[in-house]
């Protein structure tokens, strides 16, 4: 996930017996099913498991020949001895050299483990080399004559082995098999079980511009010189890249740093620095390390640079510092402020101390990511680090608090403890993403942070979950592209949802013992997802409730999707019945689902619901996977169900109960939590795209936002009432839309003006307002927004920073050339990375076809535009609608330059795929992208291709069940008097 994703963010392995595991459940999970299996179903779950035995047995019978002495009846580790379903059977692998490669699993076998690195490492920035010297410490768990371990586009130059008392093991056969990026070392003794041994390998790599691996970034000092820096991006898979190592979460150990570096750099490493000498008959000096904790590969960092830094230290004396270049430096204090507060709260929330003696914050001028939560050393893109109070935006500034508390939340979820395998990844990130809300709240409670996570997290997880190409929390992966592909919306969103959702019920002061116990039994360690349900169901019981965590968690994490909850309210009467809620009607097959064996998709669904008669009291019933029936008092006139939207579902009334909803909102719509109001929007406008309700629900309901003043409802609003402008784009409603909805927001936007002041939401509103007045074409709203920036760019009159983004789209929108290569010009030159991002986003609102087209390409020139910054260039371009067609064929064109950029186990591919194709509406271009990627090996964006596809085909529905009562609808009340009451 990565920061172009500010607006929208963002971006199982079964063991042999997980068959029968899930059989087993499904029964369990029927509606009025009771806690045993049928005999038919005992019969399948003894079959199935059976199954499962034979296959796992002839994938390690295949596997075993060419390793003879490699044992494999150890404990086996999550995820290790299992294939997800559809993985194609292991064919022979074949090593660099034409012999066969023994080991035929992706994954490492697990008959050694590694328990200390000590790693000495000479990059050499000019020469775009490293050198490095490693020696492993190694444990066999089981006798073994081979090593398998990771190594990626290394020269292995060096390889020796030792015993404990030093005598060397021969090491006989030593082969490379980069389809999996793995060494083998074949050895001419049996490594004896509970012994340790010394491996050493010498090895070369390159040190090129990138980003993953140890890689090479640079940025231009305040002379215009340009500086190099080297640091690195391990996550998921490129630890192998910088050094061989045995790269998989579960594989913890020790590491120990020693690297050279010019006497003008300094080096960084996760723990302090021990030492600096200087090499003998050399400029060059030596830094090394401490020893750090038992930790991961993938949160190892090392960095070489010639930054400045600011420092602070916790009241536990933590040194806490952030790095950035000098030019910057400046715009490092609230981001100190911040990590230095939200690392004190998440000591005293989580009970477990920080660790680690130091934590180091560095900006990275090229990082694919939006920031990386290595032990100690968090990197991060430039704008999710550096804020300046003249020049950045509220919503720039709430970045970077959110990413910095989201990546210290990883210092204990995630590094502290690890998730065992990958596919529990949204342990990490669903964590992390929940935790962020509430370590940015505590250190900025003016922002609501909770009203927030709806728009921010709720939202866009419900958006995608509510596609047949989801998939669920958990998903088995394996290969570094599948991993890369997770790192999506459902991890993190929907991760961070679910989460937020136990919070409610269980309340934050039980997750919190839960969450304290979880972090202490696994410390240094690693957990699986059943591990924290364990942990809760301790903390339940302990204070007396006998909640079934993990029945209940599970009907969230193993199945794709969420329920959509039907209601009726009758004489006081209400029934609610569930069932997964799919918004493309089209049948097409899930491709995830694991052979049939789910839970029914069905969901215990904490079913909140608030009332006429009391509307600030929430009352709860559990719908245990069925459907009830409940009694309220007969003078009940509305209902609102899912109080807050804490519960991750959706709700959809009878005719009756919309219209009394829609009724309170016209009447009084404050009696209505601002989530609330919120939640209801995006019920009515997803299920009017469903087809589920009819289309003047959601236009009569909005009929209210004329007196909404506050962000979220109108956040959410605005972002549906848009998706209808695109999707009307080419249809004669296209105008009446933006009048329409420029009537909703005229009285909004006349009351909220062109100052920038008020409080945190306030400032949020209000540039999204005004962004909207220029959409709807607005005259004095363009006319404004055109002064300003006139008075920006020829009397360099600043603009206030929550007015940037309107006023510069628009100068670029209507402006001429130069205006544009004003922009472009600032881009080059700003040293304020808020004030780059904004330049990226302006320049992409050109109506210049010419001007257009140079900006895409200059996305295939990573000296113009850097490659981190390409997803921002092509999303923006998409969203304009004169440069749609644009971006769309550039991606064509350029295929091959874009997936070899981006195509490598990188989460990006998934991203532009999705944003260049997202605003298609037709069934012509369906079949254009289609046809384009038929064949077409896309890696790890398979599944958002996927995602991408099911996206049109919805925008295809769209306008078969909604186009003509949308005209309609429109027609009717703009042709009705727009300044008095509208008959609706
Ligand atoms: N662990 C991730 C970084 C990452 C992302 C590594 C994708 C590999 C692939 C990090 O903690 C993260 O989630 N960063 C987010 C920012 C966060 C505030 C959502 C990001 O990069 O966008
Ligand atoms: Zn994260």
């Amino acid at each position: 996930m990565s920061d172009h994703d500010v607006d929208d963010i963002a971006f199982l392995t079964g063991s042999p017996n997980e068959s029968g595991f899930m059989v087993n459940k499904r029964a369990m999970y029927e509606p009025g099913a009771v806690m045993v299996c049928s005999q038919k179903r005992a019969c399948c779950v003894v079959t199935l498991s059976f199954v499962a035995i034979i296959a796992v047995a002839l994938i390690v019978a295949f596997t075993k020949p060419g390793c003879p002495e490699a044992t494999y009846t150890g404990e086996p580790i999550p995820g290790l001895s299992s294939r997800p379903t559809n993985s194609p059977p292991p064919t022979v692998p074949t090593a660099t050299n034409g012999e066969e490669f023994p080991w035929a699993d992706v994954r490492l076998p697990f008959h050694v483990r590694p328990l200390f690195y000590d790693i000495l490492i000479h990059p050499n920035i000019t020469k775009r080399h490293v050198r490095g010297n490693l020696t492993i410490k190694l444990t066999a768990i089981e006798e073994t004559r081979a090593i398998i371990i990771h190594g990626h586009q290394l020269k292995i130059s060096n390889y020796t082995l030792h015993n404990k008392y030093g005598s060397q093991i021969h090491i006989e056969k030593f082969l490379e098999y980069p389809p999996h990026q793995q060494l083998y070392l074949g050895l001419s003794e049996i490594l004896r079980r509970g012994s340790n041994y010394t491996l050493r390998v010498g090895f070369e790599g390159k040190l090129k511009e990138g980003l993953e691996g140890f890689y090479l970034s640079s940025y231009i000092t305040a002379e215009g010189e340009k500086r190099y820096i080297a640091t690195t991006h391990f996550e998921p898979t490129s630890a192998r890249a910088a050094f061989p190592c045995f790269d998989e979460p579960h594989l913890k150990a020790k590491f120990r740093l020693k690297i050279y570096r010019e006497p003008s750099q300094f080096t960084l490493f996760n723990m302090p620095l021990k030492s600096s000498v200087q090499v003998p008959n050399s400029e060059l000096m030596i830094d090394e390390f401490q020893e750090s904790k038992d930790m991961s590969t993938y949160l190892v960092a090392f960095i070489v640079c010639d930054y400045d830094k600011v420092t602070n230290f916790t009241d536990n004396k933590v040194a806490v510092s952030v790095y950035a270049p000098p030019t910057m430096i400046s715009q490092a204090n609230y981001a100190l402020r911040m990590a230095t507060h939200i690392l004190e709260f998440y000591e005293s929330f989580f009970g477990v101390a920080y660790p680690l003696p130091k934590q180091d914050l560095i900006a990275i001028p090229d990082f694919g990511a939006g920031a990386m939560e290595n032990w100690g050393l968090i990197t991060y893109r430039e704008t999710a680090l550096m804020y300046d109070p003249v020049h950045t935006s509220s919503q720039a500034q709430q970045r970077v608090a959110v990413v910095i508390a989201h990546e210290l939340a990883h210092q204990w979820f995630g590094n502290l403890v690890t998730m065992s395998w990958w596919s529990d990844l949204w342990l990490n990130e669903g964590f992390a993403s929940f935790m962020e809300s509430l370590g940015t709240n505590d250190a900025e409670p003016g922002w609501v942070m909770q009203e927030q996570f709806l728009v921010e997290k709720m939202h866009p997880a419900l958006a995608l979950d509510a596609l047949v190409a989801s998939h669920p929390i958990s998903t088995p992966v394996t290969d570094p592209a599948q991993i890369e592909s997770i790192f999506d919306t459902i991890s993190y969103n929907k991760g961070a949802s679910i989460i937020s959702m136990l919070e409610y019920f269980l309340g934050r002061d039980l997750l919190k013992e839960g969450l304290r116990l979880y972090l202490e039994a696994h410390e240094y360690g690693n957990a699986e997802t059943d591990d924290l349900w364990d942990a809760l169901t301790k903390i339940t019981k302990k204070h007396g409730h006998f909640l079934d965590i993990k029945g209940i968690m599970d009907t969230w994490t193993l199945q794709a999707g969420f329920p959509l909850i039907s209601v009726t309210l009758q004489d006081g009467h209400v029934t609610a019945s569930q069932a997964r809620f799919l918004v493309c009607e089209e049948n097409v097959t899930d491709p995830n689902e694991p052979l049939n064996i789910t839970m029914g998709y069905k969901w215990h669904v904490p079913l909140t619901y608030s009332t006429s008669l009391s509307p600030n009291k929430s009352e709860i019933y559990w719908m245990n996977l069925t459907d009830i029936e409940f009694l309220v008092p007969r003078e009940v006139e509305w209902i609102k169900f899912n109080v807050g939207q804490r519960g991750f579902y959706r709700v959809t009334y009878d005719d009756a109960g919309w219209n009394a909803l829609i009724n309170v909102l016209l009447t009084n719509h404050e009696v209505l939590l601002p989530a609330d109001r919120a939640s209801l929007i995006d019920d009515a406008f997803t299920l009017v795209k469903a087809g589920t309700i009819n289309a003047t629900v959601a236009l009569k309901l909005s009929l209210y936002l004329s007196n909404e003043t506050r962000y979220i409802p109108w956040h959410t609003a605005l972002r549906h009432l848009f998706s209808w402008v695109d999707l009307l784009f080419n249809y004669p409603a296209h105008k009446n839309m933006l009048e329409f909805i420029s009537t909703l927001i005229n009285p909004q936007y006349e009351r909220i003006g062109w100052n920038d002041t008020g409080h945190h939401l306030e400032r949020l509103l209000r540039s999204k307002l005004l962004m909207a007045a220029v959409n709807c074409g607005n005259v004095n709203a363009i006319r404004e927004a055109q002064r300003q920036f006139s008075a920006w760019r020829s009397k360099n009159e600043a603009v206030p920073p929550n007015i940037r983004s309107v006023v510069y789209n628009t100068g670029v929108r209507y402006g001429t050339e130069e205006d544009w290569r004003h922009c472009w010009h600032v881009y080059n030159s700003s040293t304020i990375p808020s004030e780059k991002r904004l330049m990226l986003e302006a320049m992409a609102q050109t109506r210049d076809p010419w001007l257009m087209q140079q900006y895409l390409e200059y996305t295939l020139d990573s000296s113009k535009i850097r490659p981190q910054d390409v997803m921002t260039v092509l999303k923006e371009v998409s969203r304009n609608p004169g440069g749609r067609v644009s971006a769309w064929r550039m991606v064509r064109q350029h295929w091959p330059q874009i997936s070899q950029l981006f195509g490598h186990g990188s989460f990006t591919i998934g991203a532009i795929i999705k944003a260049v194709t997202s605003p298609f509406t037709s069934s012509f271009d369906l079949g254009e992208v289609e046809s384009f990627f038929d064949g077409v090996d896309i890696g790890p964006g398979e599944r958002a291709l996927a995602q991408a596809l099911e996206t049109i085909r919805l925008h295809i529905q769209w306008h078969q069940h909604n186009l003509d009562d949308v005209t309609q609808w429109l027609d009717m009340y703009l042709s009705k008097d727009t300044t008095g009451n509208h008959e609706s």
